[in-house]
Formats: structure tokens, C-alpha cells, sequence
């Protein structure tokens, strides 16, 4: 699987985010899914594990646990693509669409979440397009400027194979973070009552 994966420079990365958002976290060196091509990661995933360095974000999760279902669209010729979540809250299935612009490297994206004022930087660290999509997200949150570092396994299906989630939580690892920490979500309904 290494073998896959390409080394983005990371003085180059490095500099982009600390020019944009103050001093770069150290490490680890970021990955991008070598050759990455949008039109493939478009469509259907699940987001079926997350963990996050933000006590809150853990906080939240912990109490919804649910696999939240995301539609990916690009309209070709557009520098930015289309991901409406859908997930089951307070007992109804709530579906909320966010714009994320292009960036000049394939495989990373910029969004910013409305609720939290915070600023998304998101990379594909490892993706094979037809089952799963290991996501790297730096964010910084307005006002406070708080920086927070959040892993997601994105499945094409509902489940992942043992291999696919011990990769995920070497990457887990890899960022500082407790693999046991993970929170594996469960109970997709919405997608299914659609
Ligand atoms: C769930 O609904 C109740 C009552 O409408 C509301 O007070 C609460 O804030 C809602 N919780 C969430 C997470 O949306
Ligand atoms: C994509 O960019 C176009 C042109 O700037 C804009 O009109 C459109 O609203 C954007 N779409 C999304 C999903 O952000
Ligand atoms: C920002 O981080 C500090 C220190 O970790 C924390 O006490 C504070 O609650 C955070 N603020 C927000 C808005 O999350
Ligand atoms: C997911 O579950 C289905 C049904 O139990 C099974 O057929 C499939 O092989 C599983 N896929 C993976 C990747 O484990």
C-alpha cells in the first residue's frame, strides 16, 4: 500500500499552510493519494469512522454515532464539487450540502464549515475509489483559532475489511492519536428509508 501513496513535498504543503493559517502542525509529513482523479472519488460514501483532536467534535460524536451518508457531485468545467451529508438526528434524517473548491493539488480541497466558522483542509490520503477513502481534515476555527486535526474512513459500503480498517487506524496513529479512541459508527437508516 505504501508503494501507492506519494510524498507531496512537504515544504510546499508546509508553507501553503502556515502562509493561510498560522504555524504548520510538525508532523507527520502529509500524504495524497498518488494520481488522484475526482471524477472516481465522486458519488456515494459512507463515513463509517472519525476521530478528531477537538474534545468537543469527539464529544458530539460520541453521542450520535451514526454512519452519515454522503453524495459527492462535480459539475465538469467548475474548480468545486458538491458533498450533501445525510445523517440521522434528534429522529429525522437531516441532509446539509457543502461547497469544497479544487486546489492546484489533486486530492486536496478547501471548505469551510458555517456552524463552527472553521476553515477545512482536507487531503485524500489513500483512497482505491471503489471501496474506501481514508481523509485527512486540518481545520481552524474562528474566533478562537483553534487548530484541530480529524481523520475520517469514508466506504463505499456499509462495512470495510479488517485490512482496510487497520490501515486507517495506523493512519490514526500516524497523526497522534489512539486508535482506540476511534469512533466506528453504526446504523445508516437514512439512506436506505430514501
Ligand atoms: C432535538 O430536538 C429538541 C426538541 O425539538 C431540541 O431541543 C434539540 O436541540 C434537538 N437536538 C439536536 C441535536 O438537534
Ligand atoms: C462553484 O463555483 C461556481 C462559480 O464560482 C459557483 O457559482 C457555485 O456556486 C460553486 N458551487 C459550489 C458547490 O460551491
Ligand atoms: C479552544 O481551545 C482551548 C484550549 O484547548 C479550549 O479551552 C477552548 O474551549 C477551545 N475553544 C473552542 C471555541 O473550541
Ligand atoms: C459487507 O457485508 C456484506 C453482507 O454481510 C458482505 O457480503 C460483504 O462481503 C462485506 N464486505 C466487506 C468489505 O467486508
Amino acid at each position: 500500500m505504501q508503494g501507492a501513496w506519494r510524498l507531496v513535498p512537504l515544504l510546499v504543503l508546509g508553507l501553503a499552510w502556515s502562509l493561510q493559517m498560522g504555524p504548520v502542525l510538525p508532523e507527520p509529513l502529509i500524504l495524497i493519494q498518488e494520481n488522484f482523479d475526482l471524477s472516481r472519488f465522486m458519488g456515494k460514501w459512507y463515513e463509517l469512522a472519525v476521530i478528531s483532536t477537538c474534545p468537543h467534535f469527539m464529544q458530539r460524536k460520541r453521542g450520535n454515532p451514526v454512519i452519515v451518508a454522503l453524495e459527492m457531485q462535480h459539475v465538469a468545467s467548475e474548480s468545486n464539487f458538491t458533498t450533501t451529508a445525510t445523517s440521522f438526528r434528534n429522529g429525522t434524517c437531516k441532509q446539509k450540502s457543502t461547497g469544497y473548491d479544487l486546489t492546484n493539488t489533486p486530492g486536496r480541497f478547501f471548505y469551510y464549515i458555517e456552524r463552527f466558522r472553521a476553515d477545512v483542509d482536507a487531503f485524500v490520503v489513500h483512497t482505491n475509489y471503489d471501496e474506501y477513502a481514508m481523509m485527512l481534515l486540518l481545520s481552524i476555527e474562528q474566533p478562537s483559532g483553534n487548530k484541530t486535526t480529524t481523520v475520517k474512513l469514508y466506504s463505499r459500503a456499509i462495512n470495510v475489511t479488517a485490512a482496510v480498517l487497520d490501515s486507517f487506524k495506523t493512519l490514526v496513529r500516524q497523526h497522534g492519536m489512539s486508535d482506540d479512541a476511534v469512533i466506528m459508527n453504526q446504523n445508516e437508516v437514512c439512506s436506505r428509508s430514501r
